[in-house]
């Protein structure tokens, strides 16, 4: 199986580390513009191959779309990525242009493929790929909320001083900081509900970190974090290629789901050899209805500045 990732920065170089670290795939394309940059990091990696026990071929291209001939699933990361200070939306000058252009040349050499939308604002980016190309709804699929997801998992056991594998939650709307809705009422420690262990107020407080996790990292980093990206996209990669079935939020085109169309956002859905095999509808109160709303009226403002 194989697969390409486009963008050879630090969550593109993340997301084929992790993939080659799983051993499930037999081949992954980095592709970058920048000449030389993707064989430099393959090659890099490749060396990392006999002290890390995997057998995944990992192969560098200077944007020669003809080396991801045939693959199975790509993943986008290319673009610009935030600086301190700035909001993901701000980027949608520049990553449009080059998500329709990349995204273009993938379907032109794998016609049949999946594609994974990292590049940010990715709730619009993963809706431009929808409407520029043809590739069926289950093929688009924007990765945000299996990240959102693993920060708030993190900000819960921290609250809850527990180790992680204790922790169930899940984050789904927008992928921005104000759009993000962590589903506090239905997180659970060892499927005891967190609520029965913090206090509302301690519970607000672990959304509200939650939603400012990548611009709490960006301040610190001073550019957009990697690995949680990284390795957020390599978990959706694998449920692709080994046909898990699995859970995860994910920006889907929405057509009628959450009373919601013509927009793609993150909701529930079951991850498969097929991309997207189902959109998973889970009962929401009314506050987390509105919320999801709000978060849908920020994307779609969004989208609207998009020239289709
Ligand atoms: C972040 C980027 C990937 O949240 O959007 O870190």
């Amino acid at each position: 199986m194989k697969v390409t990732v486009v963008g050879a920065g630090a969550v593109g170089a993340s997301c084929a580390e992790y993939i080659a670290i799983k051993n499930f795939a037999s081949e992954v394309v980095i592709l970058d513009i920048k000449e030389g940059y993707a064989e430099g990091k393959a090659m890099d990696l490749m060396q990392t191959a006999s002290l890390l026990n995997f057998d995944t071929q990992i192969k560098g291209s200077t944007n020669d779309y003809s080396k991801t001939a045939g693959s199975e699933v790509a993943v986008i990361t290319s673009g610009i990525p935030r600086k301190p200070g700035m909001t993901r939306e701000e980027l949608i000058g520049i990553n449009a242009g080059i998500v329709k252009q990349v995204s273009e040349n993938l379907i032109k050499h794998s016609p049949n493929i999946i594609i994974i939308v990292v590049s940010n604002p990715m709730d619009t980016m993963t809706y431009l790929v929808h409407k520029t190309t043809s590739l069926p709804k289950n093929r688009i699929i924007g990765m945000g909320g299996a990240l959102d997801s693993a920060r708030f998992k993190y900000r819960l056991a921290e609250a809850l001083e527990a180790p992680i594998s204790d922790i169930d939650g899940m984050v789904i709307g927008g992928h921005s900081d104000k759009g993000m809705l962590p589903l506090t009422r239905l997180a659970t420690r060892n499927s005891v509900k967190a609520a029965e262990f913090l206090s509302e107020e301690r519970l607000e407080q672990v959304a509200a970190d939650t939603k400012v996790g990548g611009a709490t990292l960006t301040g610190l980093l001073g550019t957009s974090a990697w690995y949680a990206p990284g390795a957020a996209v390599s978990s959706m990669v694998q449920a692709i290629v080994c046909d898990q079935k699995k859970m995860f939020p994910c920006s889907a085109l929405l057509e009628g789901e959450y009373g919601m169309n013509d927009i793609s956002i993150g909701v529930p859905v079951i991850l498969g050899k097929n991309g997207i095999e189902k959109i998973v509808t889970i009962d929401l109160n009314d506050a987390e209805k509105a919320k999801l709303i709000e978060s849908s009226e920020g994307v779609r403002k969004t989208n609207g500045l998009l020239e289709l």
